[in-house]
């Protein structure tokens, strides 16, 4: 009996944290659900901008040299999201690239905002983007895309002036099966994150385990694409550097240290990176990691050397958002839904939550709201006083000044 007891006690005293932790998230559940969650603004002004020609960018990101914006939009999310688990059948719209000039204030949208011409992209139908990064010194643009047969990062050559952007390669490896953000180390070296170990295609329930228990599945992969430079038939190299839960955003914090969501654990892991190893392949070596009050996507960071964190502070809302898009924005649907889809395309709301990170500073809230919904990534201009958050699925993006 005793003995019983003692093992009962052991259990629970090793459950105890594990509960804890889980219970804290599940506590932000209750507070966060949109009626309650505590509105904040700290904009001096903003506007949703392009809300009827864009939407589902999950996707922002800065050249602050010129002023411009690369944005990676995907409708086709809303009938195809391997990150969540919608499989709805063809047809699936497929992502595009635009580029918004946000350096003037009062040019007109079309003159704001361009959609980049593909060039000898053969998977144009099949392009779903999610992160991205932009290597300025070669015009190169690398693009995570969910491909229906196995996921890509996709490579690019830009050209900024014409609005081209001509397909160079599709880089693809066993590691790389759930790409979701990028960050690149130098011209031939790049971070990426793979969310999970299951994925929700082939592992729907233990998936879904993993993101519930916050089970380190997600990985960082390192890859070296100089052997695909060389020869476009040869395979880049690729290492797991790092597992956590949900791994979703990566950045580079500074020369030193690499910052990385952790969108099951409410948490953002530092890490500083040691690049002088003998084999070449970069370590990562747990550092420290800090709570956000919601389930943080993507981080950028910006001049000022602020780390921004988007995310999404009530992921059952944004679970039923994203599952009934494919009837709230298309008309033919819509017309033919019952009248309880109807209203709930009316008045479902997800909230939005962006903030900023110093060590300095700590958290601070930037914007937590239901106006814009879905956030996923936000990047600020420090120079110029303009932010832009992009959202997983919404319409057009939010675009503030201060
Ligand atoms: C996250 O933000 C970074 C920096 O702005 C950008 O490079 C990347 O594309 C974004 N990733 C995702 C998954 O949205
Ligand atoms: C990089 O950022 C981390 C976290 O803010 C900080 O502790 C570290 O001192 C920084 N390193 C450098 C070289 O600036």
């Amino acid at each position: 009996m005793a003995s019983k007891t003692t093992i009962l006690l052991v259990a629970l005293a090793l459950l105890l944290p594990f509960g804890y932790e889980r219970g804290q998230v599940a506590s932000l559940f209750w507070s966060n659900a949109p009626h309650r969650l505590v509105k904040t603004n700290t904009f001096a002004s903003h506007e949703i901008k392009f809300s009827d020609s864009i939407r589902s960018c999950e996707d922002a990101l800065l050249v602050e040299s010129q002023g411009i914006a690369i944005l990676g939009c995907d409708p086709g999310r809303e009938r195809w999201n391997t990150v969540m688990g919608i499989f709805l059948p063809e047809p699936v719209d497929s992502g595009r690239l635009y580029i918004f000039d946000y350096k003037k204030t009062g040019t007109s949208d079309n003159e704001a905002l361009k959609q980049l011409k593909f060039i000898d992209f053969k998977f144009e139908s099949d392009f779903h983007s999610l992160g991205m990064a932009y290597d300025e010194s070669t015009s190169t643009l690398l693009v995570s895309s969910h491909r229906h047969d196995f996921p890509a990062i996709e490579m690019f050559q830009l050209d900024l002036e014409e609005y081209t952007a001509t397909h160079l390669r599709s880089i693809r490896h066993p590691l790389i099966h759930g790409p979701n953000s990028i960050v690149l180390i130098n011209e031939h070296e790049f971070l990426v994150t793979n969310d999970h170990y299951f994925l929700v295609q082939d592992h729907p329930i233990l998936s879904r385990l993993e993101t519930n228990l916050g089970f380190p599945g997600g990985s960082v992969v390192h890859v070296d694409i100089s052997p695909v430079l060389a020869d476009p038939t040869a395979s880049a190299q690729a290492t797991i550097v790092a597992r956590l839960a949900f791994a979703n955003g990566v950045e580079l914090l500074n020369e030193t240290t690499v910052a990385i969501s952790s969108s099951s654990k409410f948490r953002v892991y530092l890490f500083s990176i040691n690049r002088d190893t003998s084999s070449g392949t970069p370590e990562l070596i747990p550092m420290s990691n800090f709570r956000v009050p919601f389930s943080p996507d993507n981080l950028s960071v910006s001049k000022d050397g602020a780390l921004l964190i988007a995310g999404h502070p009530h992921p059952p809302s944004l679970g039923k958002f994203a599952a009934t898009r494919h009837v709230c924005n298309a008309p033919g649907e819509l017309a033919k839904a019952d009248d309880g889809v109807r209203k709930t395309c009316k008045t479902l709301s997800a909230p939005s939550w962006a903030a900023k990170w110093t060590e300095d500073g700590g958290f601070q809230t930037l914007y937590a709201d239901v106006e814009y919904p879905t956030s996923a990534t936000a990047t600020w201009d420090s120079d110029r006083g303009v932010g832009i958050i992009s959202g997983l699925y919404a319409k057009g993006i939010l675009v503030w000044r201060n």
